[in-house]
Protein backbone atom coordinates (compact mmCIF):
# COMPACT_ATOMS: atom_id res chain seq x y z
CA UNK A 1 0.00 0.00 0.00
CA UNK A 2 2.65 2.19 0.95
CA UNK A 3 2.27 5.35 3.38
CA UNK A 4 -0.14 8.01 3.11
CA UNK A 5 1.50 11.55 3.04
CA UNK A 6 -0.07 13.92 5.05
CA UNK A 7 -1.68 17.46 3.30
CA UNK A 8 -1.15 20.61 4.51
CA UNK A 9 -4.77 20.64 6.49
CA UNK A 10 -4.16 16.89 7.74
CA UNK A 11 -0.69 18.67 9.35
CA UNK A 12 -2.33 21.54 10.26
CA UNK A 13 -4.18 19.14 12.68
CA UNK A 14 -1.11 17.12 13.55
CA UNK A 15 -0.08 20.40 15.42
CA UNK A 16 -2.87 21.27 16.93
CA UNK A 17 -3.13 17.77 19.05
CA UNK A 18 0.84 17.33 19.40
CA UNK A 19 0.35 21.03 21.10
CA UNK A 20 -2.32 19.68 23.63
CA UNK A 21 -0.62 16.31 24.08
CA UNK A 22 2.71 18.09 25.08
CA UNK A 23 0.99 20.03 26.91
CA UNK A 24 -0.68 17.27 29.19
CA UNK A 25 2.73 16.66 30.03
CA UNK A 26 3.91 20.11 30.86
CA UNK A 27 0.73 20.32 33.00
CA UNK A 28 1.64 17.24 35.21
CA UNK A 29 5.30 17.61 36.41
CA UNK A 30 4.37 19.53 39.28
CA UNK A 31 1.87 16.84 40.26
CA UNK A 32 4.26 13.78 40.35
CA UNK A 33 5.51 13.61 43.58
CA UNK A 34 5.92 11.00 46.65
CA UNK A 35 2.54 9.35 48.01
CA UNK A 36 0.83 10.09 44.87
CA UNK A 37 -1.27 6.91 42.76
CA UNK A 38 -0.89 6.94 39.23
CA UNK A 39 -4.72 6.66 39.06
CA UNK A 40 -4.67 9.93 40.50
CA UNK A 41 -2.35 11.34 37.97
CA UNK A 42 -5.03 9.46 35.24
CA UNK A 43 -7.56 11.35 36.84
CA UNK A 44 -5.89 14.63 36.51
CA UNK A 45 -4.81 14.16 33.09
CA UNK A 46 -7.65 12.98 31.72
CA UNK A 47 -10.00 15.77 33.05
CA UNK A 48 -7.51 17.99 31.11
CA UNK A 49 -7.88 16.77 27.97
CA UNK A 50 -11.56 16.43 27.81
CA UNK A 51 -12.46 19.74 29.78
CA UNK A 52 -9.74 21.83 29.53
CA UNK A 53 -8.53 20.90 26.13
CA UNK A 54 -11.99 19.62 24.26
CA UNK A 55 -9.85 16.34 23.07
CA UNK A 56 -10.28 12.62 23.98
CA UNK A 57 -7.30 10.38 25.39
CA UNK A 58 -6.68 7.73 22.72
CA UNK A 59 -5.55 5.03 24.83
CA UNK A 60 -8.70 4.95 26.92
CA UNK A 61 -10.82 1.58 25.77
CA UNK A 62 -7.81 1.35 22.90
CA UNK A 63 -7.28 -1.77 20.94
CA UNK A 64 -10.00 -4.32 22.61
CA UNK A 65 -8.09 -6.16 19.39
CA UNK A 66 -5.09 -7.14 18.26
CA UNK A 67 -2.43 -5.01 19.03
CA UNK A 68 -0.77 -4.10 15.84
CA UNK A 69 2.40 -3.22 16.84
CA UNK A 70 3.46 -5.53 18.72
CA UNK A 71 6.31 -7.56 17.48
CA UNK A 72 7.40 -11.31 17.88
CA UNK A 73 11.18 -11.90 18.23
CA UNK A 74 11.60 -12.28 14.89
CA UNK A 75 10.00 -8.96 14.30
CA UNK A 76 6.64 -10.01 12.44
CA UNK A 77 3.00 -9.16 14.12
CA UNK A 78 1.63 -11.06 16.54
CA UNK A 79 -1.33 -9.84 17.26
CA UNK A 80 -1.60 -10.43 21.28
CA UNK A 81 -5.50 -10.26 21.70
CA UNK A 82 -6.54 -7.80 24.69
CA UNK A 83 -10.24 -8.69 24.56
CA UNK A 84 -10.92 -5.25 27.15
CA UNK A 85 -9.38 -2.23 25.85
CA UNK A 86 -6.85 -0.28 27.65
CA UNK A 87 -8.76 0.95 31.06
CA UNK A 88 -7.11 4.23 31.47
CA UNK A 89 -6.62 7.43 30.10
CA UNK A 90 -2.86 7.34 30.58
CA UNK A 91 0.25 4.95 30.37
CA UNK A 92 2.29 5.25 33.59
CA UNK A 93 5.38 2.68 33.60
CA UNK A 94 6.97 2.82 37.10
CA UNK A 95 10.52 1.39 37.52
CA UNK A 96 11.09 -1.95 35.83
CA UNK A 97 7.70 -1.53 33.88
CA UNK A 98 8.72 -0.93 29.93
CA UNK A 99 5.40 0.41 28.49
CA UNK A 100 1.53 0.54 28.55
CA UNK A 101 1.61 0.20 32.78
CA UNK A 102 -1.72 1.07 34.17
CA UNK A 103 -2.43 3.84 36.52
CA UNK A 104 -3.07 1.76 39.83
CA UNK A 105 -3.72 2.80 43.65
CA UNK A 106 0.07 2.39 44.56
CA UNK A 107 1.50 5.78 45.99
CA UNK A 108 4.67 6.71 44.36
CA UNK A 109 7.76 6.39 46.59
CA UNK A 110 11.03 8.20 46.71
CA UNK A 111 13.31 7.50 43.91
CA UNK A 112 10.71 5.66 41.58
CA UNK A 113 11.26 6.47 38.58
CA UNK A 114 8.18 6.53 35.74
CA UNK A 115 7.24 7.36 32.02
CA UNK A 116 4.23 9.20 31.51
CA UNK A 117 2.78 8.48 27.91
CA UNK A 118 -0.31 10.68 26.83
CA UNK A 119 -1.96 10.54 23.85
CA UNK A 120 -4.83 13.58 22.70
CA UNK A 121 -7.14 13.31 19.97
CA UNK A 122 -8.10 16.19 18.67
CA UNK A 123 -10.72 16.67 15.75
CA UNK A 124 -9.71 12.99 14.51
CA UNK A 125 -5.95 13.77 14.70
CA UNK A 126 -3.64 11.90 17.40
CA UNK A 127 -0.68 13.77 19.67
CA UNK A 128 1.34 10.80 21.15
CA UNK A 129 4.13 11.74 23.40
CA UNK A 130 6.19 10.48 26.66
CA UNK A 131 8.68 11.61 29.20
CA UNK A 132 9.95 10.41 32.04
CA UNK A 133 9.88 11.46 35.46
CA UNK A 134 11.80 11.35 38.88
CA UNK A 135 9.72 11.03 42.31
CA UNK A 136 11.94 13.04 44.45
CA UNK A 137 15.24 11.97 44.26
CA UNK A 138 16.49 8.86 42.11
CA UNK A 139 19.76 7.57 42.03
CA UNK A 140 22.90 8.35 39.79
CA UNK A 141 22.31 4.83 37.72
CA UNK A 142 18.37 5.77 37.27
CA UNK A 143 19.51 9.36 36.18
CA UNK A 144 21.84 8.16 33.57
CA UNK A 145 19.32 5.91 32.26
CA UNK A 146 16.74 8.24 31.66
CA UNK A 147 19.14 10.89 30.06
CA UNK A 148 20.88 7.96 27.85
CA UNK A 149 17.31 6.92 26.66
CA UNK A 150 16.51 10.65 26.00
CA UNK A 151 19.65 11.45 24.37
CA UNK A 152 19.29 8.46 22.04
CA UNK A 153 15.60 9.89 20.88
CA UNK A 154 17.32 12.97 20.52
CA UNK A 155 19.75 11.87 18.23
CA UNK A 156 16.90 9.66 16.06
CA UNK A 157 14.79 13.07 15.52
CA UNK A 158 18.29 14.72 13.92
CA UNK A 159 18.36 12.37 11.75
CA UNK A 160 15.01 13.09 10.15
CA UNK A 161 15.17 14.45 6.73
CA UNK A 162 13.55 13.49 3.39
CA UNK A 163 15.33 10.33 1.89
CA UNK A 164 16.86 9.66 5.61
CA UNK A 165 15.73 5.83 5.97
CA UNK A 166 14.45 4.20 8.94
CA UNK A 167 16.86 1.25 9.20
CA UNK A 168 20.09 3.84 9.56
CA UNK A 169 18.00 5.92 12.10
CA UNK A 170 17.17 2.46 14.28
CA UNK A 171 20.47 1.72 13.53
CA UNK A 172 22.49 4.36 15.27
CA UNK A 173 20.04 4.55 18.18
CA UNK A 174 20.87 1.39 19.35
CA UNK A 175 24.51 1.88 18.87
CA UNK A 176 24.23 4.69 20.74
CA UNK A 177 22.26 2.88 23.60
CA UNK A 178 24.73 -0.30 23.36
CA UNK A 179 27.24 1.99 24.05
CA UNK A 180 26.46 2.80 27.19
CA UNK A 181 25.88 -0.67 27.96
CA UNK A 182 21.89 -0.72 27.78
CA UNK A 183 19.91 -2.72 25.83
CA UNK A 184 16.77 -1.67 23.57
CA UNK A 185 13.70 -3.33 23.49
CA UNK A 186 12.49 -4.89 20.29
CA UNK A 187 9.12 -5.87 20.80
CA UNK A 188 7.45 -2.26 20.79
CA UNK A 189 8.13 0.34 18.23
CA UNK A 190 7.79 3.89 17.08
CA UNK A 191 5.07 4.31 14.62
CA UNK A 192 2.96 6.34 12.07
CA UNK A 193 0.15 8.56 12.98
CA UNK A 194 -2.41 10.69 11.78
CA UNK A 195 -6.14 10.31 12.23
CA UNK A 196 -5.21 6.66 13.06
CA UNK A 197 -3.57 5.89 16.42
CA UNK A 198 -1.05 3.48 15.23
CA UNK A 199 0.18 3.02 11.48
CA UNK A 200 2.19 2.23 8.67
CA UNK A 201 5.07 2.83 9.36
CA UNK A 202 6.54 0.67 11.49
CA UNK A 203 9.42 2.37 13.49
CA UNK A 204 12.01 0.16 15.19
CA UNK A 205 14.34 1.55 17.59
CA UNK A 206 17.53 -1.02 15.97
CA UNK A 207 17.78 -1.64 12.05
CA UNK A 208 20.49 -2.47 9.44
CA UNK A 209 22.14 0.38 7.88
CA UNK A 210 21.00 0.93 4.19
CA UNK A 211 17.40 -0.77 4.89
CA UNK A 212 14.17 0.14 5.83
CA UNK A 213 10.90 2.72 4.73
CA UNK A 214 12.45 6.15 2.94
CA UNK A 215 11.70 9.01 4.76
CA UNK A 216 9.33 11.82 2.63
CA UNK A 217 8.32 15.24 3.66
CA UNK A 218 4.76 15.25 5.28
CA UNK A 219 4.94 11.92 6.75
CA UNK A 220 4.05 11.93 10.75
CA UNK A 221 5.65 9.12 13.08
CA UNK A 222 6.67 8.55 16.55
CA UNK A 223 9.62 7.28 17.61
CA UNK A 224 9.87 6.04 21.07
CA UNK A 225 12.65 3.80 22.33
CA UNK A 226 12.45 1.94 25.41
CA UNK A 227 15.76 1.41 26.93
CA UNK A 228 16.63 -1.14 29.98
CA UNK A 229 19.15 -0.94 32.61
CA UNK A 230 20.21 -4.52 31.65
CA UNK A 231 18.63 -7.42 29.09
CA UNK A 232 16.48 -6.33 26.51
CA UNK A 233 14.00 -8.96 27.25
CA UNK A 234 10.31 -8.07 28.11
CA UNK A 235 7.77 -10.01 29.49
CA UNK A 236 3.64 -9.18 28.99
CA UNK A 237 1.58 -9.61 32.37
CA UNK A 238 -0.86 -12.12 31.24
CA UNK A 239 -3.25 -11.33 34.23
CA UNK A 240 -3.91 -7.84 32.94
CA UNK A 241 -3.21 -8.19 29.61
CA UNK A 242 -1.32 -4.77 29.04
CA UNK A 243 1.91 -4.12 31.00
CA UNK A 244 5.45 -5.04 30.56
CA UNK A 245 7.74 -5.23 32.36
CA UNK A 246 11.92 -6.10 32.20
CA UNK A 247 11.92 -10.09 31.92
CA UNK A 248 15.16 -9.68 34.52
CA UNK A 249 13.38 -6.50 36.22
CA UNK A 250 15.77 -3.94 36.11
CA UNK A 251 15.04 -0.28 35.40
CA UNK A 252 13.13 0.60 32.34
CA UNK A 253 13.26 4.13 30.54
CA UNK A 254 11.33 5.86 27.25
CA UNK A 255 10.54 9.14 25.80
CA UNK A 256 8.24 9.90 22.97
CA UNK A 257 7.83 12.65 20.14
CA UNK A 258 5.31 12.84 17.14
CA UNK A 259 7.59 14.04 14.35
CA UNK A 260 6.74 15.83 10.87
CA UNK A 261 9.32 14.98 8.37
CA UNK A 262 9.30 18.28 6.55
CA UNK A 263 11.26 19.59 3.16
CA UNK A 264 14.57 20.30 5.05
CA UNK A 265 14.37 18.06 8.13
CA UNK A 266 11.95 17.66 10.83
CA UNK A 267 9.20 19.18 12.89
CA UNK A 268 8.62 18.04 16.69
CA UNK A 269 5.16 18.27 16.77
CA UNK A 270 5.12 17.47 20.46
CA UNK A 271 7.67 20.03 21.65
CA UNK A 272 7.67 20.91 25.23
CA UNK A 273 8.46 24.81 26.03
CA UNK A 274 11.64 23.25 27.71
CA UNK A 275 12.56 21.55 24.65
CA UNK A 276 14.80 23.20 21.95
CA UNK A 277 14.93 21.79 18.51
N1 LIG B 1 0.86 5.61 23.62
C1 LIG B 1 1.36 4.30 23.27
C2 LIG B 1 2.23 4.49 22.08
O1 LIG B 1 3.13 5.26 22.20
C3 LIG B 1 0.27 3.33 23.00
C4 LIG B 1 -0.50 3.00 24.20
S1 LIG B 1 -1.72 1.94 23.76
C5 LIG B 1 -2.41 1.54 25.23
O2 LIG B 1 2.07 3.99 21.01
F1 LIG B 1 -3.49 0.92 24.92
F2 LIG B 1 -1.56 0.83 25.93
F3 LIG B 1 -2.69 2.62 25.90
CO1 LIG C 1 3.35 5.97 20.23
CO1 LIG D 1 2.69 6.97 23.36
Amino acid sequence: MGIKLKTPEQIEGMRVAGRLAAEVLEMIGEHIVKGVTTEELDRICHEHIVKVQGGYPATLNYGGQPYPMELSEQGTPTHSFHPEGFPKSICTSVNDVVCHGIPNKKPLKNGDILNLDVTVIKNGFHGDTSKMFVVGEATNQAKKLIQVTQESLYLAIDMVKPGARLGDIGYALQKYVEKHGYSVVREYCGHGIGEVFHEEPQVTHYGRPGTGVELQAGMTFTIEPMVNFGKRNVKLNRKDGWTVNTKDRSLSAQWEHTLLCTKTGVEVLTKRQEEHF
